[in-house]
């Protein structure tokens, strides 16, 4: 398996640092979810820490986890309500669960984190089989800006420097393939540490063709969670995939 397609490399590489701040709200998005849950269950594809997963179940909504990284499944397991998260410690593509789900959501871009040709597919068929009828299925994800791309393969984003380290960061897309590789560098006095993260991105009519593929219905999209209009300049998306009744 190439490096990037492994599902435990997020978390081995980023889970030390993954609760700094720097990561977004997640009080919009839970409200957004929380109007879809009904009684629950709902399932959270790739539920990291909980920053999303444990708010969401302190509103009394039952929350299930897959996660492949036990490094994140430790984090969550350390924080208030985080025992009584079941997550089952997989590949997120398998959807290797028996329950049914009135909701099941997959956000911060980690999708694109399926990196193996076909295997968002896997997930959207997999999504679709655990879905009860007329259940949701809600995707966050960026809206792939090629422009930026540019500007990111030209650039060294030089993300701190202190006395002891300097931390870069650098990316190269391969525009055919719909992937990039992000290298993330830190040099010290004791030498050069990299962090490489990957993604396959997508653009949204492709999520939606996968979607329908899998037998769900875009129902929604919006340009954020507070539910603005979606429009040519949005720069994410939150889109709601409907398995029909
Ligand atoms: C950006 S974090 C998002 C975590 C959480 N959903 C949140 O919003 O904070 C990406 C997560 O995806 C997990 N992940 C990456 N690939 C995965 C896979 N194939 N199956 C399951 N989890 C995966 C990582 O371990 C990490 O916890």
């Amino acid at each position: 398996m190439a490096k990037l397609d492994d599902p435990g490399l997020f978390g081995r590489q980023w889970a030390a640092a993954y609760d700094s701040p720097g990561n977004p709200d997640p009080a919009p998005a839970v409200d957004f979810l929380a109007g879809l849950a009904g009684a629950g269950p709902v399932l959270e594809l790739a539920i990291g820490s909980g920053r999303v997963a444990l708010p969401l179940a302190a509103r009394g909504i039952p929350v299930e986890g897959i996660e492949a990284s036990p490094e994140m499944v430790e984090l969550l397991r350390g924080k208030p309500g985080g025992d009584s998260v079941p997550v089952t410690v997989a590949d997120m593509a398998d959807v290797p669960v028996n329950g049914t789900y009135p909701l099941v959501y997959l956000v911060f871009n980690t999708l694109f984190n399926l990196t193996v040709t076909g295997r968002q597919e896997d997930c959207l068929h997999n999504v679709a089989r655990v879905l009860a009828p007329g259940g949701r299925f809600v995707v966050e994800a960026f809206v792939p800006d090629e422009a930026k791309f540019d500007q990111e393969e030209r650039e060294v984003q030089v993300r701190s420097v202190t006395e002891d380290a300097v931390t870069v960061r650098m990316h190269r897309y391969d525009r055919a393939a719909q992937t990039f590789v992000r290298q993330t560098i830190t040099f010290t006095d004791g030498g050069v540490r990299l962090q490489p993260f990957g993604m396959r991105y997508q653009w949204p009519e492709q999520i939606d063709a996968m979607a329908a593929a899998a037998g769900l219905e875009l129902e929604a999209r919006y340009a954020t969670w507070q539910r603005d209009e979606f429009g040519p300049e949005s720069t994410d998306h939150i889109s709601v995939y409907r398995k029909p009744s």
